[in-house]
């Protein structure tokens, strides 16, 4: 088979590496990818969201599959891109539709579908530019802190918590007078949940369902989850109050309904669904849904998933998926997250990584990274490397990931020491 990956984050490195053992693919292709998915496949220098380049490619290429990493290509539409075109429609991509991918891509969408379908999440309103004094209203009526959510996708930046009821009030005007422009020109208006967070993830082929492993992510900047909101600092898997009794209340109160509730919508979803869930006293509830694997958590549940993920993926595209095996490793897998100087504040690029032929003991996942103009690999993002490790248990995972991390040198390296140590 020939399959090509879209994405170029860490994320992707890690799908790319799993897709890469699999035997029955010939070659893997990844657009545009980044210096550690050119070690595993080759990379082609098309955006993910460049509709009509990754058509002509995978006409060119003959591309039996194509997997989606981020939420961007499928909120806009790839799947139906493919499934509309008389040259790409036996082409399977591995993503949901645009109507399925709304469970990302519009906060109120998500919200309204929990509640058709009786899944548990926070309470909620939205509200527009014409509702304004309601919405006004309403914050009237919660108690601190108090949760904003720009209705549309964001970059990661769309949700806003604040703590007295006036800050609430001033940033909802802001949203709703243009803040993130269009994709805030809806606010959902939110209780807010206390407790610990567990992202957990299923591939669906529209009627079954695998649950892969979970994981939980860290993303705050700071250590003791301090400071700025990042793209997530470290990962680790499995997470322990997400033991057999809470799996069961998450399947049977949240997954189960959620792919039922998709069908009965006649929403076409053949993909990843990822349940960023809160742990309130022993009871599962929704945050939120994303259209797409989670990262950093792709770069522990990787590792922790021992079956063929093509074989998966087969499984999804052929609408069989109950005939196929998850098999997942009892070991730990945690992820260390090395970033940039200044991250997630301004930051420079292009300095020079070294060290990553020496690491042994665990799996570098590239997550910012380039080649330069000599073939050496160099920073390109924020978030630049995650060193993924397994062992017995957690202690032993993180032991491995940070003295391999000692390894890999750039200027300005940072990352969390903390990652784990709060379960
Ligand atoms: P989201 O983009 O929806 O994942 O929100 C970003 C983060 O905001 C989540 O990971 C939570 O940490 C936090 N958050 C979102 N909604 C709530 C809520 N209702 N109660 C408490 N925290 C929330
Ligand atoms: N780790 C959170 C996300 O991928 O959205």
């Amino acid at each position: 088979m020939k399959i090509l990956l879209l994405g170029s984050g860490g994320r992707e490195h890690a799908l790319a590496w799993k897709i890469a053992q699999s035997s029955r693919v010939d070659q893997l292709f990844i657009a545009p990818g980044n210096a550690g998915t050119s070690t595993v496949g080759k990379n082609v220098a098309l955006k993910a969201d460049d509709f009509e380049g990754i058509r002509r490619f995978v006409i060119d290429e003959g591309i039996d599959m194509v997997v989606v990493g981020p939420e961007d290509p499928l909120v806009k539409g790839i799947y139906d891109y493919f499934r509309d075109d008389e040259q790409l429609s036996h082409v399977p991509v591995i993503g949901p539709s645009r109507a399925g991918a709304q469970l990302e891509g519009s906060k109120d969408f998500a919200k309204g579908f929990m509640q058709r379908h009786g899944i548990p999440t926070a309470a909620y309103q939205t509200f527009d530019g014409n509702t304004l004094e309601e919405g006004l209203a309403f914050l009237e009526t919660l108690k601190p802190p108090y949760v904003l959510k720009a209705d549309g996708l964001c970059a990661g930046k769309g949700v806003l918590i604040l703590p007295t009821l006036d800050e609430a009030k001033r940033e909802l005007r802001k949203m709703l007078g243009g803040m993130f422009g269009q994709a805030s020109a809806r606010v959902v208006i939110e209780e807010f949940l206390s407790g610990i967070e567990c992202s957990v993830f299923v591939l669906t082929d529209g009627k079954d369902y695998k649950i892969l492993p979970e994981a939980k992510d860290y993303k705050r900047i700071g250590e003791g989850d301090t400071g700025l909101n990042t793209g997530g600092m470290g990962s680790v898997s499995p997470v322990p109050f997400a033991d057999e009794v809470w799996m069961k209340k998450v399947e049977d109160r949240i997954i189960r309904p959620t792919v039922q509730g998709l069908a009965a919508e006649g929403l076409d979803y053949k993909g990843f669904i990822f349940f960023g869930l809160i742990n309130c006293d022993g009871d599962p509830k929704v945050i939120e849904y994303n259209c797409r694997m989670g990262d950093p958590e792709t770069e522990t549940v990787m590792l922790r998933t021992k079956s063929d993920l093509v074989d998966l993926l087969c499984g999804v595209a052929e609408g069989n998926l109950a005939s196929r095996t998850l098999e997942i490793d009892p070991r730990s897998a945690v992820c260390v997250m090395l970033v940039s100087g200044g991250y997630p504040g301004k930051y420079e690029k292009g300095k020079v990584i070294t060290g990553i032929d020496q690491v042994e003991g665990s799996v570098v996942f590239h997550a910012g990274t380039a080649c330069d103009a000599e073939g050496r690999v160099i920073t390109a993002g924020g978030r630049v490397i995650a060193v993924s490790s397994y062992g017995i248990d957690k202690a032993e995972a993180l032991a491995k990931s940070f003295a391999e991390a000692q390894k890999i040198q750039f200027e300005g390296k940072y990352l969390r020491r903390d990652i784990g140590a709060d379960l």
